[in-house]
């Protein structure tokens, strides 16, 4: 059986409360709920992590290429800031997806540019829980 492995960065342990104008109301509980029931269906194992840390989030990716498939991120504030949460992305060698729940292009100028993006076989954002579960569909399609 393949291996996901889903990293939420930091703040997303709050989501439901946290400006929800923004992010929704859906709390990270039921976003990984909806992730495991999709992954259920497709036969796929997901180990789903949040942490506010960034070398944490770091030691994750690097340790997962020997035991993953394939990666699904939200890297959060850490998209537009974390050379090293890229640089462990392209070491990994696993495909990787990147999800934003809001669209981090039409929002404040220093949210609009995503250090993650070159290093990830493609994006999802803007369709808030949704872009999770389309954004392991679309990981799991590339097996
Ligand atoms: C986010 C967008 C980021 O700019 C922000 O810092 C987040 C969440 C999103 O999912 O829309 O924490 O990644």
């Amino acid at each position: 059986m393949k291996k996901i492995l889903v990293i939420h960065g930091p703040n997303l342990n709050l989501l439901g409360t946290r400006e929800p104008k923004v992010y929704g109301k859906t709390t990270l509980n039921e976003i990984n709920n909806k992730l495991k029931k999709l992954a259920q269906a497709k036969k796929i194992r997901l180990t789903i992590k949040q942490s506010n840390h960034e070398g944490k989030i770091v030691d994750l990716i690097g340790k997962a290429k020997t035991k993953f498939s394939g990666l699904l991120i939200n890297p959060a504030a850490y998209t537009h800031t974390s050379v090293a949460i890229r640089d462990a992305i392209a070491a990994s060698g696993i495909p990787a997806v990147e999800v934003h729940l809001s669209n981090i292009y039409c929002r404040e100028e220093f949210r609009r540019h995503s250090l993650i993006t070159p290093v990830v076989k493609g994006t999802v954002l803007g369709f808030g829980a949704g872009s999770y579960t389309l954004g392991l569909a679309a990981l799991i399609d590339l097996f």
